[in-house]
């Protein structure tokens, strides 16, 4: 029933939008460097509070600009000085005398395209920066709570590549293990789950359902309950729990910083006004829940340095499988400059938890 795990590629998806930041980190005026795929990217708010990103490296001798100073409107870069706008266009460079004609309007940083949505702020990520980055497909956005923002945020960076953060996300049979000690189920009480699953654009979703009888979590929202969780490239996880006309959202994203280092953010949304009362509790469970899997991921890493041979077997790790050849046909369609075709067709799955 087992089969060897396809062996990661470590390949970098392009032409998705990544999660960069939580938007409420980047506040007016702040510049934040970060390393997203092996690249050195700055992120700001422009004058009018949109987020910018640019390439995190000065054109003139390759400093990191966002070590700089930025005032709002402009970065000058920490070495010579030269002063760069949010367009990624230098504006100026100190050290030319009047009679020095030079056209420093040629000078640029690459921009990655960045939107902010629900509150998070995306990146897209691709080889060359797009043509048009207005005729791109929009980024991830939770359905049905409009434009609200999150309630809760929690960033956290995992030692391990793309692939065993993506395989650790779609992973049903750690919960009782990993997670046994928050309320959560037992080894003693794991039940048989029989899931539906179906097709999405870039991914699969477990189909709408009333969720476990024995989460105690899931038992205390109370009300007429139906979860639905999906998946999508590059590494989207949204949990979305509906309880009579309101909404629970547990949305975990995936970035990769290079081929050992990930980060991972999970964002919890809610509707219910009460819910806000119980947030410093549920800051500190969400903040558990996941340092538990950063645990979990980061000695699982440890033991990769001596190459073990690793099974996905059925159906707990079909998920996994999935998405590897999710991944491999979105690598084929760029390539071959086509639409992306998803592999996946609807199955049942089984498995206990
Ligand atoms: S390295 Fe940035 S101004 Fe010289
Ligand atoms: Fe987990």
């Amino acid at each position: 029933m087992g089969d060897k795990a396809a062996s990661a590629t470590n390949a970098y998806l392009m032409d998705l939008w990544y999660l960069a930041t939580p938007g409420h980190l980047l506040t007016p005026g702040r510049m934040i460097g970060k390393v997203f795929m092996e690249q050195p990217i700055l992120l700001g708010r422009d004058a009018d509070g949109a987020p910018f990103a640019l390439r995190d490296l000065c054109p003139h001798r390759g400093v990191q600009l966002s070590k700089g100073v930025f005032d709002g409107r402009q970065i000058t870069c920490p070495f010579h000085g030269w002063r760069f706008d949010a367009g990624g266009r230098c504006a100026a460079v100190p050290s030319l005398v009047k009679s020095q004609k030079a056209d420093i309007g040629k000078i640029c940083v690459r921009t990655y395209p960045c939107r902010e949505i629900q509150g998070n702020i995306w990146i897209y990520l691709s080889e060359d920066a797009p043509e048009d980055a207005g005729a791109l497909p929009a980024p991830f956005a939770i359905p049905e709570i409009g434009a609200r923002t999150y309630n809760i945020a929690t960033p956290l960076v995992f030692q391990t590549s793309m692939d065993n953060a993506v395989f650790g996300l779609l992973d049903p049979a750690h919960g009782p293990y990993v997670h046994r000690n928050l309320l959560w189920r037992q080894p003693g009480n794991l039940k048989e789950k029989e899931k539906a699953y179906e097709p999405s654009p870039l991914g699969f979703t477990m189909v709408r359902h009333p969720p476990s009888s024995n989460s105690v979590i899931y038992r205390a929202l109370g009300g007429d309950r139906t979860t639905e969780i999906s998946f999508c490239l590059p590494g989207l996880r949204l949990e979305h729990i509906r309880v009579g006309t309101h909404h629970i959202c547990n949305l975990t994203a995936i970035t990769p910083i290079d081929g050992a280092r990930v980060e991972v953010t999970n964002f919890v949304y809610w509707t219910q006004g009460w819910l806000t009362l119980f947030k410093p509790f549920l800051s500190r469970f969400a903040r558990k829940f996941l340092t538990q899997d950063q645990w979990i991921i980061g000695l699982q890493n440890e033991s990769l340095a001596f190459n073990p041979e690793m099974m996905l077997i059925n159906d707990a790790d079909i998920l996994q499988k999935w998405y590897m050849r999710i991944k491999k046909e979105w690598i084929a369609a760029r390539a071959e400059r086509r639409a992306f075709v998803n592999p996946v067709k609807p199955a049942t799955l089984r498995w206990r938890t």
